[in-house]
């Protein structure tokens, strides 16, 4: 079969599910658990899910807010668990391969799913730490007259003023339905060089509560010459909208600002073009669709027409790796994204990764995307199908939706705990979002028809209603 998650695409395109069983008349193509079984029978990815540890009585749907272990990354933890015991200190230089490039090794490894040069790409730090870092780094060029060059990408033109005007503070634009630590480290970076973030963090309105209209980014950047940066997500975190990162890019370019954006709901799902977008720089987690462990070590993406600019916040990790060792006071940052980098990196925090991501490298990024969106296709035509006082939050369209789905209900945070005490393993994100994420690389589509089956059976029966919220009340 050319295509053969098509069937899912199709049953949300119209051909819908039907109501199934032996009479359907048609049961071979509308009967959900037949069509299910197809596509699992198809799916090119169905044995990766044997290489994760994912309990057998769960079924896990929250991979968007931490991944699974999978027998690559914990083999390769135990490897530099076993190194730590055994080589000690001289484990930076003689273990194989040696912990003193970790940063650069794996950011080598990530760069192809974010369609980035291995020099472009590093991991280090956290996403809310990289945010200060990078935000504050492209602040500073702003402040000295550098932003992106409007006509072919060089470095800084030395004479960014907004309406020609250098007294003029740099404003960042964000949107409204961002994840809160990005603001909050926007926030303070303005804050550290004397900007007021009430009047220079300008914030796009959502016009649905769910998703951000493009055209509004456009416009914001129209209304206002001061805006210096746009960071923008890839993915939203609550609905799953996924934002056209190259019309972004170009909008922010065309306005004279530097586009830059949080990667951490798409990384490892989705694949991107960073360096084909003309995207500035990115943050991103490993914890989630990268499934390296919680906490695990953040990710960041700098093009390399900035690499020679300085980093807002400085360490000896950042340096120039030749020299590191020679103790300088002066502060040379390395000729790549590996000058973001700031500390000593975590390395058991960073071990998992290796694994992780040869496992999504073997199944292939476009593979994972294209079963992703079959699944997500195939729980929207089952919602739509069976559980009418469900609505579905994140967009229709396969281009603008991300790897989860957000359902929404007013009886969420109920529905969500009746959900895990039955083995599902959903989030509840308020006021009203079930966040259900049939990840490509273990789910298969029998597991989606699954929590739907859960979910109809709990708000069909009450059963929710006899959960506590968070403001309390059992009912
Ligand atoms: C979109 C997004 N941005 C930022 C963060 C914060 O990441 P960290 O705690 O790794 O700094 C998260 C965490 O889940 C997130 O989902």
């Amino acid at each position: 079969m050319d295509d053969p998650y098509a069937p899912a695409r199709e049953a949300l395109a119209g051909e819908g599910l039907g109501s199934g069983g032996p009479d359907d008349g048609d049961a071979d193509g509308a009967d959900p658990a037949v069509l299910a079984a197809r596509l699992d029978d198809a799916d090119p990815l169905t044995g990766f899910a044997d290489r994760y540890r994912i309990p057998d009585d769960l079924l896990y749907m929250d991979g968007n807010s931490l991944g699974p272990a999978s027998d690559a990354a914990l083999a390769s933890l135990d490897r530099v668990v076993d190194e730590w015991r055994d080589l000690l200190i001289a484990g930076w230089t003689d273990a194989d391969p040696p912990w003193f490039e970790v940063g650069e090794r794996l950011g080598d490894a990530l760069a192809p799913l974010v369609g980035a040069d291995p020099s472009e790409v590093v991991v280090g730090n956290s996403i809310t730490v990289n945010i200060h870092t990078l935000v504050g780094t492209f602040l500073d060029e702003l402040l000295a007259g550098n932003g992106p060059d409007r006509e072919g990408f060089e470095r800084a033109d030395g004479e960014w003023a907004p309406g020609g005007d250098t007294e003029v503070d740099p404003a960042i634009l964000v949107n409204e339905l961002d994840f809160p630590s990005d603001h909050y480290a926007i926030r303070a970076q303005l804050r550290q060089r004397g900007i007021d973030p009430d009047e220079k963090l300008r914030v796009v309105p959502s016009r649905d509560g769910r998703t951000i209209d493009p055209g509004d980014v456009e416009a914001a950047l129209d209304a206002h010459d001061d805006v210096g940066i746009v960071f923008m997500p890839t993915a939203l975190y609550r609905s799953g909208q996924l934002f056209d990162v190259e019309r972004i890019t170009e909008a922010a370019h065309e306005a004279g600002a530097y586009a830059g954006f949080d990667a951490a709901h798409s990384a490892g799902a989705v694949p991107h073009e960073f360096d084909a977008a003309g995207v500035d720089f990115a943050v991103w987690c490993t914890y989630k669709y990268l499934n390296a462990g919680p906490g695990s070590i953040g990710a960041l993406f700098v093009a390399e027409r900035h690499h020679r600019v300085t980093p807002a916040l400085a360490g000896w990790w950042g340096h120039e790796k030749a020299t590191q060792f020679e103790m300088n006071m002066t502060y040379t940052p390395a000729d790549s994204a590996g000058a973001w980098q700031i500390g000593t990196p975590p390395l058991l925090a960073a071990a998992p990764l290796e694994g992780a991501v040869e496992l999504l490298r073997e199944a292939g990024i476009e593979r994972l995307r294209e079963k992703s969106l079959a699944l997500t296709d195939f729980l929207i035509a089952l919602v739509d199908d069976r559980l009418p006082a469900v609505s579905v939050g994140t967009p229709r369209e396969r281009d603008a939706r991300g790897g989860h789905v957000a359902l929404e209900h007013p009886e969420a945070e109920r529905l969500s705990a009746t959900l895990k005490d039955r083995g599902v393993v959903v989030d509840f994100r308020p006021p009203n979002v079930v966040r259900v994420c049939p990840a490509a690389p273990y789910t298969s589509f029998a597991d989606v028809l699954e929590v739907v089956d859960e979910i109809e059976s709990i708000l069909d029966g009450g059963a929710h209603e006899e959960y506590a919220t968070s403001e309390g009340g059992v009912t």
